[in-house]
């Protein structure tokens, strides 16, 4: 079966009725995603920093592009752009339905080292600085789990 790989990201949508933050939205959006992604065997990495979601999907083509055109379609985030789109050997994120990296002062360290300034702005780094990002989180997911 080939494998893709889809980077998006996208800034979060905070509704006027919408007083309960950050964590309930990710908490929230996380549950959906793991019970979904799970059903179509797609599995990947979210992280959300300053105002922005950085996520990738991997599984097959199909499942991939579906789940990406549900996603686009939430209004609970705006400014989708898509970063990345690949054929890929094997998953990066194989034990993980839906992994999550929370904002931390271990990912404020290592954006200042991929994106070159300490506010998170994935629009403004390289894709290669973007994938080495993502990469790097993955060794900080043992600890974390929404
Ligand atoms: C930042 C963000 C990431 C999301 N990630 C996923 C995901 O990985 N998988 C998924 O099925 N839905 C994800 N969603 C939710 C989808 O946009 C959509 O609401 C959901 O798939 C609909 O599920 P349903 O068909 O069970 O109602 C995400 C939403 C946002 C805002």
């Amino acid at each position: 079966m080939s494998l893709y790989q889809l980077i998006y990201c996208s800034k979060r949508v905070i509704s006027a009725e919408d007083d309960s933050g950050v964590t309930v939205d990710v908490e929230q959006l996380l549950i959906q995603a793991r019970r979904n992604n799970e059903l179509v065997d797609v599995s990947g990495l979210l992280y959300f920093g300053s105002e922005y979601y950085l996520q990738c999907l991997e599984g097959s083509p199909s499942a991939v592009n579906s789940v990406y055109n549900k996603i686009i379609s939430d209004s609970r985030h705006s400014d989708i752009v898509l970063i990345d789109y690949r054929q890929i050997a094997k998953r990066a994120y194989s034990n993980w339905d839906m992994a999550y990296v929370k904002e931390s002062s271990m990912t404020e360290s290592l954006i200042k080292l991929y994106a070159g300034g300490s506010k998170f702005n994935p629009l403004d780094m390289s894709v290669e600085s973007v994938m080495q990002l993502m990469q790097t989180f993955k060794s900080c997911l043992t600890v974390v789990d929404a």
